[in-house]
This record gives structure tokens, C-alpha cells and sequence, in this order.
């Protein structure tokens, strides 16, 4: 090894190789980088990809070839599961998530994720291992928890078979069977598109008229098979979550339904589609879901691994900025909603949370995680909630076993539909996403 001079080198898989400062023989070791695509090793400065210490490298080299992959895979996740549009959506979190489980060494069996929205995390911890329980308090999250978290199998559409040909694909021949209805005017006709009477005041354009008569049709045929046991409750969610995604990706909004662009959009004008839920089966994992209070399910729970939590952070209330996608989930046939004003909001307020109450969301955090019989908490909060920071800290500081407490950052651009932008003041274009952890044991 003597007679050779050795420079630190900076690599990369992608840019290959660079010296940069020389440094002395035996120091050959490699050293962490700061993100998973870049690290920094020591090599031969005459011969920089022989390492003289091939072992460090090699493993070194394989940690961040695993590390790409797990960002691919992250990649790939972003891409297939940012379904709906939604605010706190945790889809580009994920990879944060999955650092901090590694980096804290979480581990486990059993998750519960009580605030589920779109299921991004509750889904991504199935596919870690966990089986987990998860809860909302909308009904459209309800059908997301069960389309991406409790069903474990490809929705076979038994009760179907006399209606759908059966080519083998059984998911994709049934959406295709339902892509393929005959429009129908019905409730979302009536109410979200211009050409509807109700509510023809407010001239509501989240909906083409034609996307709004196909939205009814698929509907109205969904509930006809479920009433009719055609459809096991997996298969119903899958569709009604396919349906939901569909609306989404047509609704003439700019990502909350408290309000409708004047002209139609470009997204609004193209033609309703339903594809298939980017399911995670053959786990085996057994997971729960739930439409409840965060509280009562945390509370009812038996000891488990892991507590995920991800409440609202403002003050804004989910039931109202979501209530078509929750109108689509719930239906209209047992009893039809009565809509008012402007955006069609149903009468019914009861599913004002406390979480999104400044009065109220310090005690509720506090009752959540003193009823949790669970190992590890992780909670995601955003550096505008409206939770104080030390509340929080000194509220898992108390459930924590001594020493802990841990707080991590990652920064990102800002989640901003037109609305908001409209109305809303910002403290700038990034935002500060926090994961507090605490083990309790
Ligand atoms: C920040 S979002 C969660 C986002 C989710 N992690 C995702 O990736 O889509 C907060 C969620 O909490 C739900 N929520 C509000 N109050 C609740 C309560 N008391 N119990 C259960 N869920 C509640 C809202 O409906 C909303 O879906």
C-alpha cells in the first residue's frame, strides 16, 4: 500500500468519479454521504476505481445501490399512488416515512394509522410488513383504506361473471364494462354540472354535463350490484375507489371541491375514466379499516407496534372541502342529501373535527396519545399547524420513555390549489413537513 498517494473521492453511480481532497493511506473507509445518490469513499488516487480496502467499498457500494433502488421504488410509488389530489396527502412523504423507520430504528408488526385521508401511509406501511388498522372520518377515505390496505387479493368478481365477460383480467374487464355505460342524468347531474336543475342559480360547473351523467351512471350501477350481493365488500371499494379517482381527475376544481372554476378546464373536458386501484396484495398482513373518530379506534385497540399519526394542521375542515368525493362514497339512494348554497355543501355538519379547532385540537392530541397502547408513535405535523410545537413536544415527551424524543424536518414546495391562492396569505413557497417520534417502552 505504501508509494501510492490516495484522495478522498466524491461518487456517484450516475456522474462517476471526481478526486477531491487527498488524504492519508490508512484512512480508507467509506463515509455516509448526505443523500442516497452521492456518497463519499476513499480510493487510489492513481487508479480511482480500484479501492485498496475493496471490503468497506464494496459494501458500501451495495448500500447504495439498495438505496437507489428503494428511491426508484419510491419514484415509482409517487407516481402510481398520487391518486387523488388532497390536502396532506403524505405521497411524497413517504420516502421521509421509510428514512425515519430506518433511521429510528422502528420496527414492527402492528401499525394503526387513525387519519388515513388517502391511505398513502397506511398503504406504504402494509407493504413494509405491517398489518395495520387504519380510520377516518370520511367515507371516501373508508373506501380508499379498504381498496389499498384490507383487500390482500385481485378482486375476482365472482358475482359478476354472467354480466362481464371474464377475459382472465377480471378487475380491468369490469372497469371497462363500466366505462362503457350509457350516460344517465341522476344526483350529480341534478347538482354538479351546469345543465343540472338543482341549484341551477349557482350555475355549479364541477362536472361536465356529460362526465357528470356518466359519474351517476357508474354510481347508480354500483350500488345496484351491491344491493343485489353481486359484489363482496373488497370488490365494492375497489370500484367505488376507482369511480371516486375518476371524478377527481375530471372535476373542474383546483384540487378542493369548496369551489369550481367559471371555464372549464382542460382536465374537466377530457373524458371520465375509471382505472384500476393501485392495489398491495399477497401480504398476507390482515389490516382493518375503520370510519371513525381517531380517538375511539386508538382507545379500542389492543398493544400495538406502531401509532402513525397525521391529523389535520389547519382549520379548515376536510367535510368541507371534500364533500362530492364524500357524496359519491355515501351515495343518495337510502335517503337523498339536501345541498345548499354555492358549492352544493350537504345540510349536515357533523363531521366538524376538533383536530381542525384551535380551542380544541391540544386536548384531543393529548387524550389520542395517552389512550394508545403502542411502542413507537411517529407523527407527522407540518410547521404551520396549528398544535403548538411545544405541546406536542412536551405531550410525547411525557408518554416517552427517557431520552427519545426525536424531531426531523424535511422541507418541500408547497401544496396550493388556485383557491388558496385566492384567499390564503403564505409565508412562502416551501413548507416545513416535521415527524416527531417518541418509543414509549
Ligand atoms: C392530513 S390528513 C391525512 C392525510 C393522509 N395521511 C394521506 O396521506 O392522505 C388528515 C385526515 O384526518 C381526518 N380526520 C379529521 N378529524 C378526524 C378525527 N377526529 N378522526 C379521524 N380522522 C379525522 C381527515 O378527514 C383527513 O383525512
Amino acid at each position: 500500500m505504501t508509494g501510492h498517494r490516495y484522495h478522498r473521492v466524491r461518487y456517484s453511480l450516475s456522474a462517476g468519479f471526481a478526486p477531491m481532497t487527498e488524504i492519508p493511506p490508512r484512512s480508507i473507509c467509506p463515509v455516509r454521504g448526505r443523500d442516497g445518490a452521492r456518497s463519499t469513499g476513499f480510493f487510489r488516487a492513481d487508479s480511482p476505481s480500484v479501492a485498496i480496502d475493496r471490503r468497506p467499498v464494496a459494501l458500501h457500494l451495495t448500500a447504495l445501490i439498495t438505496r437507489r433502488r428503494l428511491a426508484a421504488a419510491d419514484a415509482t410509488e409517487r407516481r402510481v399512488s398520487s391518486a387523488v389530489r388532497y390536502i396532506g396527502n403524505k405521497n411524497k412523504l413517504i420516502p421521509f416515512i421509510r428514512r425515519t423507520l430506518e433511521r429510528l430504528g422502528i420496527e414492527g408488526a402492528t401499525a394503526c394509522d387513525p387519519f388515513a385521508g388517502t391511505a398513502a401511509v397506511a398503504r406504504f406501511l402494509k407493504k413494509h410488513g405491517y398489518a395495520v388498522t387504519s380510520s377516518d372520518i370520511m367515507s371516501f377515505s373508508f373506501a380508499f383504506q379498504w381498496a389499498y390496505v384490507v383487500v390482500d387479493a385481485p378482486p375476482r368478481f365472482a358475482g359478476l361473471a354472467e354480466e362481464v365477460e371474464d377475459d382472465g383480467q377480471r378487475l380491468d374487464a369490469v372497469l371497462r364494462h363500466l366505462n362503457r355505460l350509457r350516460p344517465e342524468t341522476g344526483f350529480v347531474y341534478e347538482h354538479f354540472c351546469p345543465e343540472g336543475h338543482a341549484g341551477f342559480e349557482h350555475d355549479r360547473r364541477y362536472f361536465t354535463p356529460d362526465n357528470a351523467a356518466k359519474i351517476d351512471s357508474v354510481r347508480r350501477r354500483l350500488h345496484e350490484w351491491r344491493t343485489g350481493g353481486a359484489l363482496n365488500d373488497g370488490e365494492y371499494f375497489v370500484l367505488l375507489t376507482a369511480l371516486i379517482e375518476a371524478a377527481d381527475r375530471v372535476a373542474n376544481t383546483t384540487g378542493v371541491y369548496a369551489a369550481y372554476v367559471k371555464s372549464w378546464q382542460p382536465n374537466a373536458e377530457r373524458p371520465l375514466e375509471l382505472r384500476p386501484p393501485r392495489m398491495v396484495t399477497g401480504t398476507g398482513r390482515e389490516c382493518r379499516a375503520y370510519r371513525r373518530d381517531a380517538i375511539d379506534v386508538v382507545a379500542a385497540l389492543g398493544p400495538f407496534d406502531l401509532l402513525y399519526l397525521d391529523p389535520p394542521y389547519n382549520t379548515r375542515q376536510y367535510a368541507g372541502y371534500y364533500h362530492i368525493p364524500e357524496l359519491i362514497a355515501e351515495g343518495w339512494f337510502a335517503e337523498r342529501p339536501i345541498l345548499r348554497g354555492k358549492t352544493g355543501l350537504p345540510e349536515d355538519e357533523e363531521k366538524r373535527s376538533d383536530w381542525s379547532r384551535r380551542r380544541r385540537c391540544e386536548a384531543a392530541f393529548r387524550r389520542l396519545v395517552e389512550a394508545a397502547d403502542c411502542r413507537h408513535i411517529l407523527m407527522s405535523y407540518n410547521s404551520e399547524g396549528i398544535i403548538p410545537e411545544d405541546w406536542i413536544e412536551s405531550v410525547l415527551r411525557d408518554r416517552g420513555a427517557t431520552d427519545s424524543y426525536r424531531r426531523l424536518e424535511h422541507s418541500y414546495k408547497r401544496y396550493r390549489s388556485d383557491r388558496d391562492s385566492d384567499v390564503r396569505r403564505y409565508r412562502g413557497d416551501r413548507v416545513t413537513e416535521r415527524l416527531y417520534y417518541v418509543r414509549t417502552v
